[in-house]
């Protein structure tokens, strides 16, 4: 695992969470328990500090990166999908996050929110709760609230594959 302390910070990893050998976590970052990170992501606590909660999954290529005025927050129970960049921004408990989009600094997601595939979330934008936000720049879809638990499912099964992975991972090219 590719795991680094920056000066006197340590990644503080929650040990029932999972860490892909080929994810790098950097510094002042904590993640908490059943939350998982795959392969190529990167969290990187250098200029400030970044918090992930509990059972959410930071999927494969995403980028989480931080200011020193404004640190990065996400909830629990969040799914971030492929190659997401979150920088400096607070994501609520029960968030989407969906693959390809970038959520910029001070940008604040409450709970149950989902920024769509592809969109680009303006600095200072706050998306209300269970509020969809779409497109480049992000717009909050009109007249729309998203289901509550709607995104349960994905967390748990990133939970469950998450278990999967810590006994049944094998390297096999030396
Ligand atoms: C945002 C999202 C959840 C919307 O799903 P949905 O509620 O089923 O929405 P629909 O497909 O019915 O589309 C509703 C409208 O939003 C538009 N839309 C949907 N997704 C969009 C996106 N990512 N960007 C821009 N517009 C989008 C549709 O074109 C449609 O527009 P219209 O009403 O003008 O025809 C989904 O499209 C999405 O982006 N999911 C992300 C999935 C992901 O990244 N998962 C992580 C990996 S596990």
């Amino acid at each position: 695992m590719a795991i680094y302390a920056l000066d006197e910070w340590e990644p503080r990893i929650h040990p029932d969470a999972y860490v892909h050998p080929d994810a790098t976590v950097i510094g002042r970052v904590v993640i908490g328990a059943n939350s998982t990170v795959w392969p190529q992501a990167v969290l990187r606590g250098d200029y400030g500090f970044i918090e992930v909660g509990e059972r959410t999954s930071v999927q494969d290529g995403s980028i989480i990166h931080c200011t020193e005025q404004h640190a990065t927050v996400i909830g629990s129970d969040c799914v971030l999908g492929h190659a997401v960049h979150v920088e400096g921004a607070t994501v609520a408990d029960h968030c989407l996050i969906g693959s390809g989009s970038v959520v910029l600094n001070g940008v604040v997601v409450e709970e149950g929110a989902v920024v769509g595939a592809g969109a680009v979330v303006a600095f200072g934008t706050r998306i209300p709760a269970r509020a969809m936000a779409l497109g480049v720049p992000a717009r909050i879809r009109e007249g729309y609230q998203v289901p509550e638990g709607a995104w349960q499912g994905n967390v748990d099964r990133y939970v469950a594959n998450g278990l999967r992975y810590k006994t049944g991972l094998r390297r096999l090219d030396g």
